[in-house]
């Protein structure tokens, strides 16, 4: 690992499939970076479960604990400085961040979300995504904002929505997508690859910027 090697700060609430998405690209050596703290405001969340399994320092922040998000946010920004974190990735993260950590980590905040924004954010989206009737459904890895799934769209994937589709039969193509693209963005985040002007996020990546330049 090199000096430079980005550390990143995973909040989660749920099973943490995303977080082993990224232990894996990490371990696999697809994706230089470290993970310096998993947070989590679930006690029993299983991703804490797989920190613990890989021997990652983590930590469960009790929102009974806190008056108000803002200082609840407050005691995350103050872990996440602890740890020395550059990069914070909610994978699964079911609170709204307040400025107390936007504002700190403005623009090195990203979130994943299970469709193609701005369609479908919030909760249910595949559930939204069904009901609608959409053809064609996915995921997107955005910076976060103080709204709810609104900051720059960084990469989507798309997926088909298949007549007889359940909730779950969706989740389950669309993640397999959140697993491939989370790891990616990160590794394009750290070589520094991700501009953002307003809401546009300009990936040095893509082919026809290269050649424009
Ligand atoms: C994913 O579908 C993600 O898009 C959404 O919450 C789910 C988290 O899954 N934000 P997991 O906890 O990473 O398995």
């Amino acid at each position: 690992m090199s000096d430079k090697t980005l550390v990143i700060g995973v909040l989660a609430s749920g099973r943490g499939s995303n977080l082993q998405a990224i232990i894996d690209a990490i371990e696999g050596g697809g994706l230089e970076a470290k993970i310096g703290v998993v947070l989590s405001n679930k006690k029993n969340a299983h991703a804490l479960q797989r920190a613990k399994r890989h021997h990652i320092p983590f930590q469960y922040v009790d929102p009974k604990d806190c008056p108000s998000r803002e200082i609840y946010d407050t005691i995350l920004l103050g872990l996440l400085k602890t740890h020395q974190v550059e990069l914070v990735v909610l994978a699964g993260y079911m609170r709204l961040l307040t400025s107390e950590l936007v504002r700190p980590y403005q623009g090195r905040i990203i979130n994943v979300h299970p469709s193609l924004l701005p369609a479908f954010p919030g909760l249910h989206a595949h559930q939204q995504a069904l009901d609608y009737g959409v053809k064609v459904s996915g995921c997107t890895i955005h910076f976060v904002d103080e709204e709810m799934d609104h900051g720059p769209v960084i990469a989507q994937a798309s997926v088909p929505v298949f007549s007889g589709d359940k909730e779950s039969s969706l989740s389950e193509r669309i993640l397999r997508e959140e697993h491939r693209l989370l790891p990616k963005v990160i590794q394009e985040y750290s070589e520094g690859r991700l501009c953002v002007e307003g809401r546009i996020v300009q990936n040095r990546s893509d082919p026809q910027i290269e050649v424009i330049q």
